[in-house]
């Protein structure tokens, strides 16, 4: 499903990814852990499109990434992005954030990915409402709504007391039982045992 080839990132010239090679199959569930400044939000956002990495090659699905030639096409019928900071918008409420996102979702489908994260009760809410863990699974059901085949998310429990830390984890898992590709950067060890495969990232490099 995704492949990355020799990937070298430097920031600057200072070293943040060395020769990562990765190779992940469809509906795997994968964990990046590792201590801070190991290069875990720099795999992914290489992995996800959003950064070009200085080396190395990216494959989905056997294509060659720089071969894609309508990306912003697609990435949104592929990628759903969980980032650290959620980037909710604050003038529109919880379910407007989720409607933006796919315009032609059905109630039914929404509401059933609110309830499960259980923020149907305040989906009429603005961000500014609402507690960080609750923005935080709000731009969990926003990745969710189109249905990605793989699914980025870097540290989506930050903000998340661990009985809906568990929550969150229990639906990556079930997502990914149903042929969506998981992959999350968490500083939680725990919640990691629940992924099909831990990887570590240590300086840079995949341990
Ligand atoms: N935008 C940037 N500009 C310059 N250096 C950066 C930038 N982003 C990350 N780095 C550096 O690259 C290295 C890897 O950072 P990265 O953010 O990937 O780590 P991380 O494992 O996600 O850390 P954390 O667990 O704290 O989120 C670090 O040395 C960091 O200082
Ligand atoms: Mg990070």
């Amino acid at each position: 499903m995704l492949k990355a080839s020799n990937i070298s990132h430097n920031y600057n010239g200072d070293i943040a990814l060395q020769n990562i090679n990765l190779e992940i199959k469809k509906g795997e569930f994968i964990c990046l852990i590792g201590e801070s400044g190991s290069g875990k939000t720099t795999l992914l956002s290489i992995l996800s499109t959003l950064l070009k990495p200085k080396e190395g090659t990216l494959f989905y699905e056997e294509e060659q990434y720089s071969n894609i030639k309508n990306i912003n096409k697609f990435r949104k019928e592929n990628i759903g992005f969980v980032f650290q900071f959620h980037h909710l918008i604050n003038y529109l409420t919880l379910l407007e954030n989720v409607q933006l996102a796919n315009d032609l979702a059905n109630t039914k489908k929404i509401d059933e990915i609110f309830t499960l994260l259980d923020i149907q009760k305040i989906k009429s809410k603005y961000p500014t409402q609402v507690s960080g863990g609750q923005r935080q699974r709000a731009a969990i059901a926003r990745a969710l709504i189109n249905e990605p085949k793989i699914i980025f998310a870097d540290e989506p429990t930050g903000n998340l007391d661990s009985k809906n830390a568990q929550k969150v984890f229990k639906l990556f898992k079930n997502l990914s039982k149903k042929e969506t590709t998981i992959i999350v950067a968490t500083h939680n060890k725990d919640l990691a045992k629940m992924a099909d495969k831990i990887y570590e990232v240590k300086d840079g490099q995949i341990k």
